[in-house]
């Protein structure tokens, strides 16, 4: 493309991507999916990296931050940050509303307040000269805060320029930024899943990702912004606290929906009890609420004391970190498996709730958090989650604290415990065997891509395995009809037609056999690719790691599942059981593939082919061939392309055969000739 034509597409794209943004996060009437908007911004990306000279700040690409910095600058707020006195009772909060009605010589009950959440972020003041985003600075400490302008400058909520033109021409716009709890707790799932250190509550994530010195590392994070109120500012918007908010709000400053107005004591308390109700269910976090005084004038008249007003209060809500000792670590079974170490703690109020266990997430967290058995350590409820330990108070540990082991053995069942390479969980390989897993072995059994069992619904399941009538799949071939009648909501003719549909699923085929065993991460297509490889049950129990990753799209980690499940004892005597109660299937012929002319054959593609790939390697497997991603001993030629790079230099060291393009298509039109043509 040439230099021009790329310029003008550009262009467009800037300026459509930018009418995105507005329609999101301003008005939140988005007319596009996510994901076109995404292919949108990728093309620019696409276009930006291939002509850096088109790069400019405000193209909507460089939200994602600029170069890292070796410090922060320091800016003097014209205006200080304040910081807010608390209370933490009724009473208290009663006295402060007098103190305040007296300071106006006013009745009590007449004085509306503005209410709304304390959030639980970091707070922060943006600079608007005519409209257009100049600064952004901390707090730091009320009279200095740190310039993170090029952070801010990433955080979709915060418009770079204001909306509309009867803004002021400088205007300090001041709120908080902070992680959404459901931006925080996916970032969190993710760290854990990839073994790296996860965010201890949304507030240290918004400070932390804020306060980067590397921009692209705030530009990852899920971080959002509401405002509550000004500093700086070149004319009076308006004669009350609410009035300066609406403004706020038309020139595209997010305002925080759940703020609104009360009158007197009564209605703080009213909206304390009614915003504590909800406080588990808003998608943000706070530690309070703030009430001001809504008229300015009043607020002027209150002035301050030191460096609170006078005029507002932060009503705190019971804690949602509190310290607790650690008194003993157990592990759970889930109902995959998988193996949770879970703290047995001291009994603590952790947000009005009594605590007495928390997740320890897995053997890394705890190992990485330092946390040993007799610490106090710090525990953490938010929300409808469940409480977790967030670290260990080192300086108070006891000298007999001991460190966490992990067991070998599954504490329900007995069955070993397994922590596959690269996984930072582990599980218990009991798999059918194992109570904590059973019921959901037996329905994952039954279903209908499985064993088809017809009518075992979730409900019978549960009952089945509560009254200890099936405790491993094969116990279902030995119900009997007076004990399945005798369940709920079952009559006779209901329970014979059960039984009728378990005898039915007696005959089956090898590949559902193999889906119903529940092995891990053996979907149907990997179950019906083994099936098709070994052709029996025999031949796959005997497989080794090497064999099994030698099947079609079996990787390593779903090959070391395969052995690990048939390692263990209890799964063989399962299947041995069902085996025992019936089950059968046809004969198959080993490898069907086998009589493909590329059987057995393993391919690597690289560099750029004319045909797309998807193509070519749906071509080549059609005829039997394997198409892999890396070129090992095991490759039977490699084929590339233009430009190919590494795999062709690891094909030209280990001797393996090479083709272009033309020998593809020459192997898709003769595959019998492979050997041939692949000498040439
Ligand atoms: S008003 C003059 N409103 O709390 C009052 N602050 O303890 C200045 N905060 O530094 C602050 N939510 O980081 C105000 N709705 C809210 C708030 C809020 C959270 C934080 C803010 C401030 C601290 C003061």
């Amino acid at each position: 493309m040439k230099l021009q034509q790329a310029r003008e597409e550009v262009q467009k794209l800037r300026e459509e991507i930018e009418s995105h943004n507005y329609r999101y996060y301003v008005l939140d009437e988005p007319s596009i999916p996510d994901a076109e908007y995404d292919a949108l911004f990728r093309r620019l990306q696409v276009l930006e990296g291939q002509f850096p000279e088109l790069i400019t700040p405000e193209s909507p690409t460089q939200r994602v931050g600029g170069k890292p910095r070796d410090g922060f600058a320091t800016v003097r707020h014209a205006v200080p940050m304040l910081s807010l006195n608390n209370v933490f009772s009724e009473g208290e909060m009663r006295d402060f509303c007098q103190r305040v009605a007296d300071g106006l010589g006013v009745a009590e009950s007449s004085i509306c307040w503005s209410a709304e959440p304390k959030f639980d972020g970091l707070a922060i003041s943006l600079l608007y000269r005519n409209g257009q985003l100049v600064q952004a600075a901390t707090r730091g400490d009320g009279e200095t805060g740190e310039d993170v302008t090029a952070n801010a400058r990433t955080i979709p909520a915060i418009p770079l320029r204001l909306r509309g033109q009867d803004w002021p021409k400088e205007l300090e716009v001041r709120g908080e930024v902070y992680m959404p709890i459901a931006g925080f707790q996916a970032w969190n799932r993710r760290a854990l899943e990839r073994g790296e250190k996860p965010l201890a509550n949304p507030r240290n994530g918004a400070a932390g990702s804020l306060r980067q010195l590397d921009p692209k590392i705030t530009a990852r994070r899920p971080l959002a912004f509401y405002s509550y109120g000004i500093g700086l500012c070149s004319e009076t918007l308006a004669g009350q606290y609410t009035g300066i908010l609406q403004k706020l709000r038309g020139w595209g400053i997010p305002v925080c929906p759940d703020a609104t107005t009360v009158q007197g004591f009564a209605g703080c308390r009213d909206y304390h009890a009614h915003m504590l109700n909800k406080r588990d269910t808003l998608p943000y976090e706070i530690d309070g609420l703030v009430f001001k005084v809504n008229d300015l004038q009043a607020q002027e008249t209150l002035g301050f004391v030191t460096r609170a007003p006078r005029w507002a209060i932060a009503w705190k809500f019971p804690a949602q970190e509190v310290s607790t000792r650690l008194l003993a670590i157990d592990v759970q079974i889930g109902r995959t498996g998988a193996v949770t170490p879970v703290a047995r703690l001291e009994p603590v109020q952790v947000g009005g709730v009594t605590v007495t266990n928390a997740t320890l997430h897995n053997e890394d967290e705890i190992r990485r958090k330092g946390i040993c058995i007799g610490d106090w350590v710090i525990v953490r409820r938010a929300g409808d989650v469940i409480p977790e330990v967030v670290r260990a108070i080192p300086e108070r540990r006891p000298a007999d604290a001991q460190p966490f082991v992990m067991p070998t053995h599954c504490p329900v069942c007995g069955s070993r415990i397994h922590r596959a390479e690269g996984e930072a969980v582990s599980r218990c390989t009991g798999g059918l065997f194992c109570p904590a897993q059973r019921k959901q072995a037996i329905k994952h059994f039954a279903s209908r891509k499985a064993m088809d069992i017809e009518g075992l619904g979730d409900k019978l399941v549960d009952q089945l395995v509560e009254r200890e009538l099936v405790q491993t799949p094969a116990d279902l071939y030995h119900l009997r009809l007076e004990q399945v009648a005798a369940l709920e909501r079952m009559a006779e003719k209901s329970a014979r037609n059960l039984l009728r549909a378990i005898d039915r699923s007696r005959e089956t085929t090898l590949e559902r056999f193999l889906f119903a065993l529940g092995i891990r991460e053996v979907g149907e297509a990997t179950a019906r690719a083994l099936a098709r490889h070994f052709g029996s049950l025999e031949a796959l129990m005997q497989a080794d790691q090497a064999a099994l990753e030698a099947v079609e799209d079996i990787g390593p980690v779903v090959a070391d599942h395969i052995v690990s499940f048939f390692a263990e004892a209890h799964n063989r005597q399962v299947i041995e059981q069902l085996l025992a109660a019936g089950i059968h299937w046809p004969e198959q012929q080993a490898d069907t593939v086998q009589t493909l002319p590329l059987a057995g054959r393993t391919l690597v593609l690289t560099g750029t082919l004319r045909r797309p790939r998807s193509e070519i390697k749906a071509a080549l497997e059609a005829l039997g061939a394997k198409v892999a991603g890396s070129v090992s001993k095991k490759t039977a030629a490699v084929i590339a392309g233009e430009a190919a790079g590494s795999k062709l230099d690891k094909a030209r060291t280990l001797g393996i055969p090479v083709v272009d393009e033309q020998g593809l298509e020459a192997i898709l039109v003769e595959p019998q000739f492979f050997e041939t043509i692949i000498k040439q």
